[in-house]
C-alpha cells in the first residue's frame, strides 16, 4: 500500500503553505486587519463570518463553525481525501510527497477509484443477464431508473469471477486485495469476497465508489456483506446516499437518516431523495459534522423496536454537542415491524413525510425518554432525573438552545429552571451520591479546584495553539500526573512546540487531525486571544502551569489526607505529605 507521508514533511508543508491563497483561489477573500473574510463556501449566509488568517495559516467560520488548515480546506471544499489534499497542497508549491515505507506513487489511489468503478459497472452489466436477481430487485419496490441511480449490481455465484476478470497480474492482484474486493486464503490464493449477492455501491461525496455493500437474496448469512475498512472507505465517516442526494437536490432543506441501504433506495423510489444511511453503525459526531455542514434540519428514523430505541439514543448523545438555536433535530419511531423501506412501500411517500413532520424533537425525545426511567411521582425520582439528565446537557453549548432545553426539562421536575440549572451545573457530584462521602473539608476543597481548573487547562491550551513559540521553555514536569480534562493534552502540545520549534497553529492542528480532539483544537485556535501591549503570551502560559502545578499539589494532598483516613500511609507517602503540606 502507499507509504505514511512523514509527519515532518507534512509540518513543513503546512508551515510553509500560504492559506490566503488555497482558500483564495476558490473563494474570493477581502481584506480585514490581519485576516481576509468571505461569505462561507460551507454554508449559505448574506455577511460574511468566514475568516482566513494567515498568522495562524488556518480558516473558521464563525456561523456554522467549519474550520481547518489548507489541508483541511481542500478536503471539504474540494473533497479530497487526506493524502489528496496534501499532493494537491505539495504538488502547487512544486515540491513532491516522499513516503516512508514504500515507494508507491500517489497515483495509486486513483488506480483503487478507477478499479473499484470498473468492478460497480461490471456487476451493474451481471445484474442484466441475470434474471432471479432482476427479480429479487423488482420485489423490492425498486424500479429501473431509482437502481440506475444508485448503480445497483450484482455479483454472480462463484468464487473467482472478479478475481479472474480484475485480478490478471501480481499488481493487479494487489488492487484487488487493497480494495478488499478479494481474500486471501492461507495458502496465498485468493477468492472473490462478494458471491451471489446485489450489490450496492457505497460513493463518496465526489461519486466515486469506495466500497461495497452486498446483500444475500436468499436466507443466507450474514445478510448484508459491506467492503472492510481499506484506504478508500471508512465506514464511520460515510453516508450511503449522500452522492445521490446531493445530486438530486439543488438545496437540500433536510437529511432523514436511515439505519439501512434499502431504507435510503425504498425512499428514493418514492421521491424522498433526502435520505442517507448509516453503514452498521451508530450514527457518530463525524456523520453529524457533515450532515450539519449541508442542512439545519436532520431526522433520524428508526424502527419503533428496543434497537431502534437505542440506535436514535446513541444517535441523541453525539448530537448534543452540534444542537444550536436554528438547528433541527427530530426522531420518527415506526410502528412496530417496520422500518423505513416497508413503511415507505405501504403507505406511501405524503404519510412517511407526514410522520417524519410528527417526529419527536430532540428535547421532547430526550425528556421522554429520561421520565420513563425514574418514578416522576416522587420526589426523589424527579431528582433522579435531574442527576441523568446532567452530563447530557452539559454537553450541549452554552446558548438559547440550552436554556430553552434547562427549561422544559425544570417544568418536567417541577422546578425553577435556575434552580435546575444550579443542581446541573453542579452535575460532576451529583453523580456520586451512592457513593461513600468524602470528609466536608476535602469534598469543597476539591470542588473549588474542579471548578478553577478547567478554564486555565483551556486558557494554557489556547495560549500554546495561538502563540507555540511560548511554549519553548515551560517545564512540563511541573504538571506532575495532575489528572484533568485536557492536562494530557496540553503536556503533549507543550512537548511538540518544544521539539519542533518552528510548528504554527495549523501544524499543530494537523496532528490532532484524526483524533477526536482535533475538533475541540480548533475551535480553540480560532479564540482571539487579545493582545495589547503588554500580553505576554510566554508569560502568561508558564502563569497557567504554575497554577496547575499547585492543583496537581493539592490533590495529591487530598488525595493521601484521603487515604490515610480510610486506609494507611507507606512511610513513603506520609513524608511526602509531610513535604507537600
Ligand atoms: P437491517 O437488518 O435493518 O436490514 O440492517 P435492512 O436494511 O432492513 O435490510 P433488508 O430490508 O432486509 O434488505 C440495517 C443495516 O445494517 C447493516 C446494513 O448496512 C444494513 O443496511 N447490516 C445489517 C450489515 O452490515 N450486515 C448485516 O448482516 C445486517
Ligand atoms: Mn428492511
Amino acid at each position: 500500500m502507499a507509504g505514511l507521508i512523514p509527519q515532518d514533511f507534512i509540518d513543513d508543508l503546512i508551515a510553509r503553505a500560504d492559506i490566503v491563497e488555497v482558500v483564495g483561489r476558490r473563494v474570493p477573500l477581502k481584506k480585514a486587519g490581519r485576516e481576509f473574510k468571505a461569505c462561507c463556501p460551507f454554508h449559505g449566509e448574506k455577511t460574511p463570518s468566514f475568516t482566513v488568517s494567515p498568522g495562524k495559516g488556518f480558516y473558521h467560520c464563525f456561523g456554522c463553525g467549519a474550520h481547518g488548515t489548507a489541508i483541511g480546506f481542500l478536503m471539504e471544499f474540494d473533497h479530497m481525501s487526506f493524502v489528496e489534499a496534501i499532493e494537491s497542497l505539495a504538488s502547487s508549491m512544486g515540491v513532491e510527497v516522499p513516503r516512508n515505507e514504500s515507494d508507491q506513487p500517489a497515483r495509486h489511489y486513483d488506480e483503487l477509484f478507477s478499479l473499484m468503478d470498473s468492478v460497480a459497472r461490471h456487476w451493474q452489466s451481471c445484474l442484466k443477464d441475470a434474471p432471479a436477481a432482476v427479480e429479487y430487485v423488482k420485489n423490492r419496490g425498486i424500479d429501473g431508473p431509482t437502481a440506475k441511480r444508485f448503480g445497483i449490481g450484482y455479483a454472480p455465484e462463484g468464487w473467482s469471477n472478479v478475481l479472474d476478470k480484475f485480478g490478471k497480474s501480481d499488481e493487479a492482484i494487489e488492487k484487488l486485495l487493497a480494495t478488499g474486493l478479494i481474500i486471501r486464503k492461507d495458502n496465498g490464493k485468493h477468492y472473490d469476497r462478494f458471491r451471489d449477492r446485489i450489490m450496492f455501491p457505497i460513493r463518496d461525496a465526489r461519486g466515486r465508489t469506495i466500497g461495497f455493500g452486498g446483500r444475500v437474496t436468499g436466507d443466507d448469512e450474514p445478510k448484508y456483506l459491506n467492503s472492510p475498512e481499506t484506504v478508500l472507505f471508512h465506514k464511520g465517516r460515510e453516508l450511503y446516499g449522500l452522492y445521490e442526494a446531493r445530486q438530486a437536490l439543488r438545496n437540500i432543506e433536510r437529511l432523514v437518516v436511515v439505519e439501512g441501504y434499502m431504507d435510503a433506495v425504498a425512499l428514493a423510489r418514492h421521491g424522498i431523495d433526502f435520505s442517507v444511511a448509516t453503514l452498521g453503525t451508530a450514527t457518530t459526531s463525524e456523520h453529524l459534522n457533515r450532515l450539519f455542514r449541508l442542512t439545519e434540519n436532520v431526522y433520524f428514523a428508526f424502527d419503533g423496536d428496543r434497537a431502534g430505541k437505542k440506535a436514535a439514543w446513541r444517535a441523541l448523545e453525539n448530537a448534543l454537542p452540534q444542537v444550536r438555536e436554528g438547528r433541527q433535530i427530530r426522531f420518527v419511531f415506526l410502528p412496530d415491524g417496520h422500518d423505513p423501506d416497508s413503511y415507505v412501500n405501504e403507505h406511501g411517500a405524503d404519510t412517511f413525510i407526514k410522520i417524519m413532520d410528527e417526529g419527536l424533537a430532540l428535547s421532547e425525545f430526550l425528556i421522554e425518554e429520561l421520565t420513563s426511567q425514574v418514578d416522576m411521582k416522587t420526589v426523589d425520582g424527579r431528582a433522579r432525573l435531574a442527576e441523568l439528565a446532567a452530563p447530557l446537557i452539559n454537553t450541549i453549548p452554552a446558548g438559547i438552545y440550552r436554556e430553552l432545553l434547562v427549561e422544559s426539562l425544570a417544568e418536567a421536575v417541577g422546578l425553577t429552571a435556575a434552580k435546575l440549572d444550579g443542581l446541573l451545573k453542579d452535575g460532576s457530584s451529583a453523580g456520586e451520591t451512592g457513593r461513600k462521602r468524602r470528609p466536608s473539608a476535602v469534598r469543597i476543597r476539591q470542588q473549588t479546584l474542579v471548578a478553577g481548573s478547567p478554564s486555565v487547562v483551556r486558557r494554557a491550551i489556547t495560549l500554546v495553539l495561538n502563540h507555540p513559540e511560548a511554549g519553548q521553555d515551560l517545564d512540563v514536569g511541573k504538571l506532575g500526573d495532575l489528572k484533568r480534562p485536557g492536562v494530557d493534552l496540553l503536556a503533549a502540545l507543550i512537548e511538540i512546540v518544544q521539539a519542533e520549534p518552528n510548528i504554527t497553529t495549523a501544524g499543530l492542528l494537523e496532528r490532532w487531525r484524526h483524533d477526536d480532539q482535533g475538533r475541540h483544537l480548533g475551535k480553540l485556535a480560532a479564540m482571539d486571544v487579545p493582545s495589547d501591549e503588554d500580553f505576554d503570551p510566554a508569560a502568561e502560559l508558564a502563569d497557567c502551569l504554575t497554577q496547575l502545578a499547585t492543583a496537581g499539589r493539592k490533590d495529591r494532598i487530598s488525595f493521601l489526607i484521603e487515604k490515610q483516613r480510610v486506609n494507611s500511609l507507606t512511610d513513603d507517602e506520609l513524608s511526602e505529605l509531610r513535604q507537600l503540606n
